[in-house]
């Protein structure tokens, strides 16, 4: 990763809170992840791929950061309360949740089965709530507060491509809920960032003439004015 021009402490101090970040063992989720640390951060790699997971962590270990793996499927319910469990067992709470992990393999709807369809929902919507409800659950009941903040997409706004309808209906629900979380509970901040293309190992797999087209001053500018990065 190109190391950053503003150094992060900088901007934030994050020494002695800990930072779960799904889908954190590559991507943009990797690049989470360094920056948390970098603030001070402990930071829990969660990720499906086990391998990339501990070799992140190693990663940011060998950098003198404070991090660890773990393996979870976050549309796996007992694989979420797993991750959250083992975090506040190693390092006494959570205090901030990533929800990253997404995936967005490209299908048009006429060859999309509802298997296709309700996997990419399960792990960008469901695993996004599973996530959310088992770190509130612990925030809460620790009482000190913390942050949850929702990867979602700019392609929700604005499709890119014929092939990821299901991920944009996806990616609609994690930008959406923070709103309704915030009156379920009181003192857990929680936002959503609508994240433009950016070079990670899947987008690498999409076709050229899409991420193109993302990219576009025009895209790029109504997201800003939409959608502020930073405001919960
Ligand atoms: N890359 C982009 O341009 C772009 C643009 C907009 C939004 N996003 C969003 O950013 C996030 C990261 O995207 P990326 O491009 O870095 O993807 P990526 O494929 O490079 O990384 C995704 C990571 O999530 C993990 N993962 C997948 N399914 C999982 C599951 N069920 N449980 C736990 N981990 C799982 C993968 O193993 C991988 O490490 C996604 O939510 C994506 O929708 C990406």
């Amino acid at each position: 990763m190109t190391a950053p021009s503003t150094p992060i402490t900088d901007l934030i101090r994050l020494s002695g809170k800990t930072a779960i970040v799904t889908g954190g063992a590559m991507g943009i989720g990797y690049g989470i992840c360094y920056r948390l640390a970098e603030a001070g951060a402990n930071v829990v790699v969660a990720d499906q791929n086990e391998n990339e997971a501990n070799v992140a962590a190693k990663r940011l270990a060998d950098l003198g950061f404070s991090a660890t793996a773990v393996r979870v499927d976050v549309a796996a319910e007992p694989d979420v309360e797993r991750m959250v469990a083992g975090a506040v067992d190693t390092y006494g709470a959570v205090d901030i949740l990533v929800n990253n992990a997404g995936i967005y393999p490209n299908i048009l709807v006429m060859n999309m089965t509802a298997a296709d369809f309700m996997h990419v929902v399960n792990v960008n919507l469901t695993g996004v709530f599973l996530c959310t409800k088992h770190v509130a659950q612990h925030m809460i009941q620790r009482g000190g507060g913390g942050r949850i903040i929702n990867v979602t997409s700019i392609d929700a706004l604005h499709p890119s491509s014929a092939g990821l309808a299901h991920y944009d209906a996806s990616k609609h629900g994690p930008g959406a809920s923070p709103r309704t979380s915030r009156w379920n509970w009181r003192h857990t901040a929680s936002g959503s960032m609508r994240s433009p293309p950016v070079g990670s190992p899947l987008l690498a797999s999409r076709p050229r003439k899409a991420v193109r087209r993302c990219r576009r001053a025009s895209t790029w500018t109504t997201w800003c004015r939409h959608s502020p990065l930073g405001s919960p």
